[in-house]
C-alpha cells in the first residue's frame, strides 16, 4: 500500500523503531504502512466511531497485522495505557478537537515523547495550547495535495520560546524555514480572516467591534509577513 502526500509526510516525522498511536485512524492506512515497512514494530490504532473502527479492524486483519497493530474503539487518547506509545499522531481533525483530545487524558499525554499533528483548521489555537502546556514545536511543514494545503506540526516536551499569538497562528518553524509553500499558506490564512471580518461587519455589537479591531491588526501583520516573504529571493 502506498500513502498519499499528506500521510506520507506525516510518516516522515516518525522516528524509526518507536511505537506509535494513530488517533482517529479511520482505515488504519498510516499504522498499516509504518508497520508493513518496518518503520515501527508495533502500533495502536484508535477511532471514536463504529464504522471507521470496523474499517481499521478489517484492514489490519486482512493484512495479517493483528499481532502488531492493536485496534481499539474510544475517545482520543483514552483507549491508551500511559507509556504504551512514544509517538502520537492525530491527523485530519480540527485543531480544537485535537486540543481536546490531548487535554482529555493527561496521564497518557505525560508519557508521550513526540506529537505529530495535522489540524484541518484552527492550527493557531492548537499551537497556542501546545506552547502553554509544555510542548515545543520542533518542526512544521506544509503539504499540497488535491488542491488543498495541509499543515503538519511536530511537538516534543519542552519550552516553546515563541509566544506571540500571530507567529503561533502562522507557525513559527514555517516562518523560520521560509517554507516554499509559506506564501500560499499565508494567503489562505488571510482569506480566512477576510471571511470572518466580512461576517463581523454585519453585527453592531461592541463584542463584534472589539473582535474586528483585533482581527484587523492580526490580518495586517499576516499581510506584512506575506509581503516580506514574496520579496525573498528564490
Ligand atoms: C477525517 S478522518 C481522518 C482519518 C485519518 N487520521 C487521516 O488523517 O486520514 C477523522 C477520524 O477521526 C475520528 N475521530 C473524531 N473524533 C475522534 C476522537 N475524539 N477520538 C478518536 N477518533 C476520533 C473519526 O471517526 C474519523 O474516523
Amino acid at each position: 500500500m502506498e500513502l498519499t502526500g499528506r500521510l506520507a509526510a506525516i510518516t516522515g516525522f516518525i522516528p524509526p523503531g518507536t511505537v506509535i498511536a494513530d488517533i482517529g485512524t479511520d482505515h488504519a492506512r498510516l499504522p498499516v504502512y509504518v508497520v508493513e515497512r518496518g518503520i515501527c514494530h508495533a502500533a495502536v490504532a484508535t477511532d471514536l466511531n463504529e464504522k471507521p473502527y470496523r474499517s481499521a479492524l478489517q484492514a489490519v486483519q486482512n493484512r495479517g497485522l493483528a499481532g502488531k497493530i492493536s485496534v481499539r474503539r474510544g475517545d482520543g487518547l483514552r483507549p491508551l495505557r500511559p507509556g504504551e506509545a512514544e509517538v502520537v499522531v492525530v491527523a485530519g481533525m480540527g485543531g480544537n478537537t485535537i486540543r481536546q483530545i490531548l487535554a482529555g487524558a493527561p496521564e497518557v499525554l505525560a508519557r508521550v515523547r513526540r506529537l505529530i499533528l495535522q489540524p484541518m483548521v484552527d492550527g493557531g489555537d492548537l499551537r497556542r495550547w501546545l506552547a502553554e502546556n509544555g510542548w515545543r514545536l520542533v518542526d512544521e511543514t506544509l503539504v499540497e495535495e488535491g488542491g488543498h494545503l495541509y499543515v503538519i506540526d511536530v511537538a516534543e516536551p519542552g519550552r516553546e520560546t515563541v509566544t506571540d499569538p500571530v507567529l503561533l497562528e502562522i507557525g513559527p518553524r514555517l516562518l523560520e524555514q521560509g517554507h516554499p509553500l509559506l506564501s500560499a499558506y499565508l494567503d489562505k490564512l488571510a482569506a480566512g480572516y477576510h471571511r470572518v471580518l466580512y461576517a463581523l461587519a454585519r453585527s453592531r455589537s461592541s463584542e463584534a467591534l472589539h473582535r474586528t479591531v483585533e482581527l484587523t491588526v492580526r490580518l495586517k501583520r499576516i499581510k506584512d509577513y506575506l509581503e516580506n516573504n514574496r520579496q525573498l529571493p528564490d
